[in-house]
């Protein structure tokens, strides 16, 4: 029998949602569960555990990532952004205001993806059309099939009001009752 050897543990340091974090982690420990486990931020979301559904999407260094595939050791050094971390104080993120808007949920169980992954999307900056928005979120699965609201949401924040936003949303834009229509309205 070859001797016992405790499990390498490996000294991280890296900040999530603005506070610096140092720990000790196996090399096997994920990302997705360092921020449920010992971090305690369980608004990220567990879903499949195999890179399939998207629940666990958060954003490391501004970019979307699936932290069920991510090794907890890969983020020595980087900011984390959970959905914990969107919003400013009360101040919701435009996207989380879009999605009440939009009634882009219903069990709310893939939301908290679906809104990382859309503040990664903003930031890549590739979407041009609803059809591009619908396409680059394609990775983030909804049980609850809301996927017109959803896309509807990203798009309002991510291009702007128009067609693409839903009725009610446009109107409210229109009233200059949303988050976006304010800051349209600061900028004229
Ligand atoms: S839990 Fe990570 S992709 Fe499903
Ligand atoms: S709102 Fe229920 S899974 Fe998306």
């Amino acid at each position: 029998m070859p001797p016992y050897a405790p499990p390498s543990r490996h000294a991280i340091r890296l900040r999530i949602n603005g506070t610096t974090c140092e720990m000790e982690v196996e090399s096997w420990t994920t990302l997705l569960d360092l921020l449920r486990g010992p971090l305690d931020l369980t608004g990220t979301k567990k879903g499949c555990d195999h890179g399939q559904c998207g629940a666990c999407t958060v954003l490391v260094d501004g970019v979307r990532v699936l932290s069920c595939l991510t090794l907890a050791v890969m983020t020595d050094g980087r900011e984390v952004t959970t959905v914990e971390g969107l919003a400013q104080g009360d101040q919701l993120h435009p996207l989380q205001q879009a999605f009440i808007e939009h009634d882009a949920f219903q069990c709310g169980y893939c939301t908290p993806g679906q809104l990382c992954s859309a503040a990664g999307l903003a930031n890549e900056g590739h979407a041009k059309t609803l059809d591009d928005v619908r396409e680059l979120m394609s990775g983030n699965l909804c049980r609850c099939g809301g996927y017109v609201q959803i896309a509807q949401a990203v798009a309002q924040v991510v291009l702007g009001p128009g067609p693409h936003a839903s009725e009610v949303a446009h109107e409210a834009w229109i009233a200059g009752t949303t988050v976006n229509a304010g800051k349209a309205k600061a900028k004229a």
